[in-house]
């Protein structure tokens, strides 16, 4: 398979980034908050921007060549992400996924083109970054895009998502909350948007540990794409000025709130985000700008327990 010579970049990475901003107002609560809505990229997730740069990057900086194999491992969004994006730039595109990720997401994987290996995580999320490194030290045709330590992760993240949070919000933003896997969002978010306002309190979302199993791999908990029991490289030197613990079950409750009151069909770590935000708001003067990520969109968890809804369908 060749690469192309890009004249000009495939169109569906044109309609990556850019995502709009929404208010969100909890009457009950008596608060309001701003939502950025990475579910209306491409695949339906906040990881096409980390594909879409750290792919462009090394296809235009000579990393990638003609048969070269773009290999990640992933529990899921990055995966289906990467394969997009790494197909359409006419790569072979090799995704690594814990057994116990969901079928949906195997199932776009294979769609876009992509190769899917499985593996038994065992419980541990390092498995497939140790397996994906064996790899590539056998073949020098895997190339490895390495989202955990990449610093272009944050740095898309800082002068792409950061930016267009500022030029979106009206006068300072008070907070900022945000779950983290690679803890480039956080990270670089939280870094454009202190540099700006150095008063604003950048929050991680984590999930509480008494739902949790401390060093799972990310996608086998009930908030899946987001870490526990870890800290991320990433966000060793991020702007962190608070930690909000949010439960499996507030979280799938909020989603389902999403769903069902805003109409916003998303995954569960954006509503443990939601829930996370609402929380820091109360704590804030009325009116205070607190920011958040919808990060992915609700069609990939059908098989997951948020379906699970009693009384679905009426039989006639
Ligand atoms: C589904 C999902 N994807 C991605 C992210 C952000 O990931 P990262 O820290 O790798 O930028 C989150 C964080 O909340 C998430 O919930």
């Amino acid at each position: 398979m060749t690469a192309p010579q890009l004249q000009t970049i495939p169109a569906v990475l044109s309609v990556i980034g850019d995502t709009p901003m929404i208010e969100l107002s909890f009457s009950a609560e008596g608060v309001k908050l701003l939502a950025k809505c990475e579910f209306r990229n491409p695949t339906g997730s906040v990881k096409d921007r980390l594909a879409k740069h750290v792919l462009l990057h090394a296809h235009q900086n000579g990393l990638l060549h003609p048969d070269s194999i773009i290999l990640e491992c992933s529990s899921g969004n990055t995966g289906i992400a990467m394969a997009m994006v790494g197909r359409v730039l006419g790569y072979q595109v090799t995704i690594l996924m814990s057994r116990s990720a969901s079928e949906e997401r195997r199932k776009l994987i294979r769609q876009l083109g992509a190769e899917l290996i499985l593996f038994d995580s065992e419980g541990r999320y390092q498995t497939g970054i140790e397996i994906s490194n064996k790899m590539a030290q056998e073949n020098p045709r895997y190339f490895l895009p390495r989202q955990f330590e990449n610093p272009l992760n944050v740095e898309d993240h800082e002068f792409g998502t950061g930016l267009e949070i500022l030029s979106q919000v009206d006068g300072p933003i008070a907070a900022f909350v945000s779950g983290f896997g690679t803890g480039g969002t956080l990270a670089g978010c939280g870094k454009a948007i202190k540099k700006k306002w150095p008063d604003a309190l950048i929050c991680a979302m984590q999930p509480s540990s008494t739902e949790l199993m401390a060093g799972e791999c990310p996608c086998c908990h009930v908030i899946e794409g987001v870490a526990d029991g870890f800290v991320p490289k990433l966000l060793e030197d991020a702007p962190l000025d608070r930690r909000i613990l949010v439960s499996g079950l507030d979280a799938t409750r909020m989603t389902r709130r999403l769903h069902r009151e805003f109409g916003l069909l998303v995954g569960t770590s954006s509503g443990a985000n939601v829930a996370a935000a609402l929380q820091v708001a109360s704590e804030l003067p009325a009116g205070a700008n607190v920011v958040t990520l919808l990060c992915d969109r609700a069609e990939r968890y059908f098989s997951t327990p948020l379906f699970d809804l009693p009384g679905g369908e009426s039989q006639v």
